[in-house]
């Protein structure tokens, strides 16, 4: 059974809940098993047992939030070769895509091998702790499906 492993951080739980869609999305392809994990409880070494890596946050200061960057670079010296990768935000007002195209430049100088498969996920949130805009959960769901079917080949 193909693995998938989405490492995300969350402040208010917004981003989670992102997370949890995207899961279920992924799992709605097809026989994959998804782990969700925080960057506080991910050992860098572990992905090598994964074969997708996701890796979710959200939006601070228009820069991914710091727990998702600094796992990404305490995981530089892993070796990632073959592996699939996406990535998401979330994000308020006018700020779409600002983070998650940020994560994305992160991830490719980084973690060599790892390949990004699809463009980036924003989701919007009405407000700092949220909620996220009605619709946000259902299209992170079809970006799951469509992560999904990428890993299943
Ligand atoms: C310290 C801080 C700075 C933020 N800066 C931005 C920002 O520059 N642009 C933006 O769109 N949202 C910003 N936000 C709003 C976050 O995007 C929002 O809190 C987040 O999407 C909610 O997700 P979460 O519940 O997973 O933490 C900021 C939030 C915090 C806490």
């Amino acid at each position: 059974m193909k693995r998938a492993i989405v490492v995300y951080e969350s402040k208010y739980g917004n981003t989670k809940r992102i997370a949890e869609a995207i899961v279920e999305g992924m799992k709605q392809a097809g026989e994959i098993d998804c782990r969700l994990i925080v960057p506080a409880d991910a050992q860098p070494d572990e992905l090598v047992h994964y074969d997708a890596i996701l890796f979710g946050c959200p939006n601070h200061m228009q820069e991914p939030s710091r727990g998702v960057i600094g796992f990404i670079d305490r995981a530089a010296s892993v070796d990632l070769r073959g592996k699939v990768s996406a990535a998401f935000d979330t994000y308020m007002g006018a700020n779409k895509g600002v983070a998650v195209a940020k994560l994305q430049r992160k991830i490719r100088e980084k973690l060599h091998g790892l390949k990004l498969v699809t463009e980036g996920f924003s989701g919007e949130v009405k407000s700092r702790t949220g909620p996220l805009v009605e619709g946000e959960t259902a299209r992170a769901q079809q970006f799951g499906l469509s992560v999904g079917r990428i890993i299943l080949g």
